[in-house]
């Protein structure tokens, strides 16, 4: 493997992206980029990466942001524990660390939402420290550079990729770390005919020479997705619709919803439960269906437009601007609220 480090280096110093956390790297910057990586594309990631910044540009502003505004500016990005932990650890830093990042791997590991993979990011871009990062695209590269059939979802593989990379890993560890990761996002592709033909490994990749690259990694069965079957409540009165706050268990917990109902109703059934909650109802229509695909689940949602009579103390009644203003609503809600607002429904 040794052989990797020069050619790797050079091809990454030659054809690097230019990408707004790669302009400084203070650990901020990268620690904010890192976690908004490992669930997005770089592509999607970088106008989260830039507003986010704008709003809080130092550790400070983050330990001391309003949790609304927290996940507002989380919204569409999903996992938004990550967002309440970019928190927690900010408050950590700047009480217990003065705002600086510690630079020991066993310390930076004790901060919420700080993993192996975030800390050795962090450790080597902004400290040079000889720490691997070890994500999907390293571990697609190494698997098919040492024509390796074993399944990657065994734990204990982690670690011996990062056993081994550690014993090669150059002074300019964050280089390295970066180069092998977008080498795996450009070059050794996921899915589709990996570019050999312009890989800087491509004379030391066995997976090559095999052929075996479209088999390789070799991974688990997924387990297949719940499915679970939702109607959603458009509830409105004098163009402010009904928003409920989610419990604290589950997936999106705390975040604001639109009120429904677990599985398929129809109108009248609909209209049953509305009555049953004191509701009076001046017009009932369909909305539109989408369906929501989380890492394990899979939500069938269909939607009814309800006019009502009054406002109830059950939701928070707010107006289309407000709500697109100022709440964070997970984007498995947002296609019913651009079928409002877009559609001039209300
Ligand atoms: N993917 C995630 N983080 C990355 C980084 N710092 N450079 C290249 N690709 C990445």
């Amino acid at each position: 493997m040794k052989e990797i480090v020069e050619p790797l280096l050079k091809w990454y110093q030659k054809n690097k992206r230019t990408l707004p956390w790669r302009e400084k790297t203070d650990f901020y910057h990268v620690w904010i980029s890192e976690v908004m990586l490992q669930q997005t594309r770089i592509e999607a990631v970088i106008p989260y990466y830039k507003r986010f910044i704008h709003e809080l540009p130092t550790v400070f502003d983050l330990a001391k942001v309003d949790d609304d505004r927290l996940l507002k500016l989380w919204e569409g990005l999903g996992y938004y524990n990550r967002a309440r932990n970019l928190k927690k650890a900010a408050i950590i830093i700047v009480e217990k660390y003065q705002g600086l990042f510690p630079k020991d791997m066993d310390q930076a590991l004790l901060l919420p939402g700080i993993g192996e993979y975030t800390a050795s990011a962090i450790l080597s871009i902004c400290f040079s420290k000889k720490e691997v990062t070890v994500d999907g695209n390293v571990l697609r590269v190494y698997m098919r550079l040492a024509n390796c059939y074993d399944n990657i979802d065994n734990l204990s593989i982690k670690k011996r990729i990062r056993s081994s990379l550690t014993e090669i890993i150059p002074i300019k560890s964050g280089d390295f770390n970066q180069a092998f990761m977008e080498l795996g996002e450009v070059i050794c592709l996921p899915n589709g005919i990996p570019k050999c033909d312009i890989c800087p490994l491509r004379n030391q990749c066995k997976s090559r020479t095999a052929h075996s690259f479209l088999e390789i990694p070799v991974r688990k069965q997924k387990a297949l997705k719940k499915n679970q079957k939702y109607t959603v409540l458009l509830l409105v009165y004098n163009k402010k619709v009904a928003l409920h706050k989610r419990g604290d268990v589950g997936p999106l917990k705390n975040l604001w919803e639109f009120p429904n109902l677990a599985n398929k109703y129809s109108k009248e059934e609909v209209l049953q439960y509305l009555s049953d909650c004191s509701m009076k109802v001046e017009k009932i229509e369909k909305g539109v269906s989408h369906t929501h695909i989380f890492t394990h689940l899979k939500w069938e949602m269909e939607s009814f437009i309800v006019t009502v009579t009054e406002e109830n103390t059950l939701y928070v009644w707010e107006d289309l601007e407000n709500i697109i203003k100022n709440y964070a609503l997970p984007s498995a809600f947002q296609p019913f609220l651009n079928d409002l607002s877009k559609n001039r429904r209300i």
